[in-house]
Formats: C-alpha cells, sequence, structure tokens
C-alpha cells in the first residue's frame, strides 16, 4: 500500500513527535533520526517492532499504539522528511571511520558499509539510509548486533557488527554522521 504523508502526520502527532519530533530529527538520545529514511525500511521496522523480531523497550512501548493500516502512512510522512545535517562529535577519528566505510577492513573480514549502504549513506528500498544519523543510535545498534540481540536483517549485521574494533565502530559512526 501507498503512504499519504498528510495522513502520516497526524497519526505521528499522537505520540510519535514526542521522540522523533516533527521534523524527523530525533533529538533525544541514542534515537534514530528518521527524516528522509526509507519508506520500504521504516515500514519493515515497524512491522518488525510488532511482530517482536526487533525488541525495544522504548519502541515495544508505542508501536502496539500503531495499527497494521496506519504503518505506511507514518513512513510515508517520515520518508518525504528534507535530510538534515549530522551531528560530529569527534572529528579526530573521521579519516578512520571514512576508511572503514569505504574500504571496510580486509585485514579483518570487514565489507565496505558503501557496499550496501551507498557512498553517501544514501542507502536504498532494502538497505537503510545511514547518512546523517545520530553516532549514540549507531552506536547503539552496532552493539546490538555485534551482540546478537538485533537478529531482525537475518543476522547479516551481526558478521558486519562482530568483527570490528571498538575504535572501528567508533569512528564509522563519527563518519556516518557526518555524511
Ligand atoms: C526506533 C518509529 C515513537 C524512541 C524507531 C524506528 C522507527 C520508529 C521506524 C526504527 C528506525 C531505524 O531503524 O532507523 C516510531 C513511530 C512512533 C515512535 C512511528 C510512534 C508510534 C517513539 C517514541 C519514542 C521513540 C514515543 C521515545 C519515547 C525510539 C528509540 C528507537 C526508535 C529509542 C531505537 C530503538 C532500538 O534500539 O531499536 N522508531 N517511533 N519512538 N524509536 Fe521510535
Ligand atoms: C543496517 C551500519 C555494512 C546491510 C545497518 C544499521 C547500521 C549499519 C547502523 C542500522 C540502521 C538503522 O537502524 O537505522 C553498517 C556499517 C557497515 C555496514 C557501519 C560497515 C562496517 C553493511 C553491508 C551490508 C549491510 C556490507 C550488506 C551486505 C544492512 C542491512 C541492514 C543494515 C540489510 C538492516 C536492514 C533491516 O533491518 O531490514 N547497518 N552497515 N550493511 N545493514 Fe549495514
Amino acid at each position: 500500500t501507498k503512504g499519504d504523508p498528510e495522513i502520516g502526520a497526524g497519526i505521528a502527532a499522537r505520540v510519535c513527535v514526542a521522540c522523533h519530533a516533527e521534523d524527523g530529527t530525533s533529538p533525544m538520545p541514542n534515537t534514530p533520526r528518521l527524516a528522509s529514511q526509507h519508506a520500504t525500511y521504516l515500514v519493515k521496522q515497524m512491522k518488525d517492532y510488532r511482530a517482536g523480531r526487533r525488541t525495544s523497550e522504548v519502541m515495544g512501548n508505542y508501536i502496539g499504539g500503531l495499527s497494521e493500516e496506519e504503518i505506511p502512512h507514518v513512513a510515508a510522512y517520515y520518508a518525504a522528511q528534507e535530510a538534515i545535517p549530522g551531528v560530529v562529535t569527534d572529528p579526530s577519528v573521521l579519516k578512520l571511520g571514512r576508511r572503514v566505510y569505504v574500504d571496510g577492513n580486509p585485514g579483518s573480514g570487514i565489507p565496505a558499509c558503501s557496499g550496501c549502504h551507498g557512498d553517501e549513506g544514501e542507502g536504498t528500498r532494502r538497505f537503510p539510509r545511514l547518512a546523517g544519523q545520530d553516532v549514540g543510535y549507531t552506536l547503539e545498534q552496532m552493539r546490538l548486533y555485534a551482540a546478537g540481540e538485533r537478529t531482525n536483517d537475518r543476522g547479516l549485521m551481526q558478521t558486519v557488527a562482530d568483527r570490528m574494533s571498538e575504535a572501528e565502530t567508533l569512528a564509522v559512526a563519527q563518519y556516518i554522521a557526518s555524511l
């Protein structure tokens, strides 16, 4: 079903905007920015939360308030929003972050992030947009993937996150915010 951003705005205003804001900037700590994220990806995540394939104490409290029919509208609302530049908190690691993002680490078997998420972090219908994402949120997701606690991508990201050193993870999260 094709979502209608205007209907989505009304639904999001009920509760989502408290954390993800009206413009999708998600100013709360460790909370994902949704502005400009791909609608197909957003729909999948909301369905995964609903079905318990992706678990989060916070989102678990709110996703139940959305009906199946409302999901595509909310996704269309956030997907249509203009992307906002991310916030880099440690520019000193951007060089390492760029190397990991663009080349991966052949020595330890880390694939290039750009191969799936795009050179500019723009993502595709299948792979989430990462550009400008909140540093704390990215770090938390990499931790959940590495620990096998987020598996709603059938473990694909676990094989990536598990091979990364702490320094590489911190650096790539900063680089992603800079895109
Ligand atoms: C994650 C949508 C309400 C905090 C997400 C994601 C989506 C979403 C699609 C995943 C994004 C991604 O994978 O990049 C919504 C919608 C809401 C809502 C449609 C309204 C029904 C809230 C509220 C809060 C919140 C009210 C804060 C109290 C978070 C947090 C995460 C998240 C912390 C990351 C959770 C995790 O680690 O899995 N939300 N959200 N959201 N949202 Fe919401
Ligand atoms: C999800 C980072 C490499 C495929 C994610 C997320 C992050 C991330 C932070 C969660 C996004 C969100 O919650 O909004 C990275 C980094 C990489 C990398 C830093 C390089 C070190 C790759 C590669 C592939 C890939 C090489 C493809 C082979 C995916 C998929 C998802 C994902 C399929 C989740 C989609 C879903 O839940 O439906 N990645 N990624 N990633 N990534 Fe990556």
